[in-house]
């Protein structure tokens, strides 16, 4: 038995797109955030006639368990095991925020269950594992901001996360900024895919991706907020679009996620270093000195229609716990 824990990652520079859907490799690098606020804790217990997956405690569907059979037979290939098993998985986020992740998700999964069938991988290893089950989840193994490189090999070994160090001083916040409650109709998976396939502005999108990986990093290494955020906005923006363009079109915002983005362009007309970014929901993140937090929280939390601000610091790295 293993259990471990895993934080859910914000990408400040985003992936979206797939270069190889059956080891999925994605078509672009991505830099994120590793959060404190929101994790996964997962319990891998070996034993029983098949697997089985509670989730917070309920039976889940045949549909997950059978997605995380498969991803276990993954790790059972790679330990020489054949045992069964059953998983217990807890998300901690804010009820009904429809937050629940798949990097924190996957990234546990993959720590628990290669820990309780006997693999003891290095963090590049379980990076290359976690990505197997989603992409986000290769960057739950770090802490802190954290690249991925899209690797250029087939076999995908070169396609993992690593950690980039904060500089000292650099103190930040995420706000996580509800927009709506309730699951999102399209999955980052499938909205990902229709874009890759129908969306005339995907290869710009890929064209154009590793110029932000260059210019975030340059960012944190110099501790710039405005020049971080402002590629940040880009990659989120170059991201909706492609989708946009899909067909049909796809788009993940609400009349409020606009309110939202637009709220947080009148704080920066106010003088308030503050940046926006969303993944494929309606809900908006935003960047902001560590300092700053409550205050922006606050403010956005006025907006009609919002459900809820959560004020989220940097996290730390995925961990076995013992027991
Ligand atoms: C918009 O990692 O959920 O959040 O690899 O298909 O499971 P799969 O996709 P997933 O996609 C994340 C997309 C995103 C951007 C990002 O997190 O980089």
């Amino acid at each position: 038995m293993a259990r471990a824990i895993a934080h859910t990652n914000i990408a400040l520079v985003k992936y979206w797109g797939k270069r190889d859907a059956a080891l999925n490799l994605p078509a672009t690098g991505s830099l994120s955030l590793t959060l404190d606020g929101f994790y996964t804790d997962t319990t891998v217990t070996l034993g029983g006639e098949t697997d089985r997956l509670t989730l917070d405690g309920t039976a889940a569907s045949d549909a997950e368990t059978a997605r995380v059979s498969r991803y276990l037979d993954l790790v059972r290939d790679l330990a020489g095991r054949t045992e069964r098993a059953q998983i217990e998985s807890e998300n901690h986020v804010p009820t009904a925020a429809g937050l629940a992740s798949s990097a924190s998700g996957f990234c546990a999964l993959a720590l628990a269950a290669s820990s309780a069938y006997g693999l003891d991988l290095d963090p590049r290893a379980l990076s290359v594992l976690a990505r197997r089950g989603s992409g986000s989840a290769a960057r739950s193994v770090f802490g802190g901001f954290v690249r991925m490189d899209k690797g250029v090999r087939d076999d995908g070994e070169d396609c993992a996360a690593s950690p980039i160090a904060t500089p000292a001083g650099f103190d930040l916040c995420l706000l996580v900024v509800r927009c709506a409650t309730g699951r999102k109709k399209v999955g980052s998976t499938v909205g990902m895919n229709s874009t890759e396939q129908t969306s005339p502005y995907f290869p710009a999108w890929v064209e154009t991706h590793d110029a932000d990986m260059r210019a975030a990093e340059a960012a944190i290494a110099a501790r710039d907020l405005d020049a971080l955020g402002a590629t940040m906005e880009h990659s989120t923006l170059k991201m909706h679009a492609s989708a946009l363009a899909a067909q049909p079109g796809l788009w993940y915002f609400r009349p409020v996620t606009l309110a939202v983005m637009d709220a947080v362009r009148a704080l920066r007309e106010e003088g308030v270093t503050a940046y926006f970014t969303m993944d494929a929901g309606p809900h908006v993140k935003v960047l902001c000195r560590a300092e700053d937090g409550e205050g922006i929280a606050d403010r956005l939390s006025q907006i009609e229609g919002t459900r809820g601000v959560s004020v989220c610091r940097p996290g730390p790295a995925a961990r076995l716990v013992d027991g």
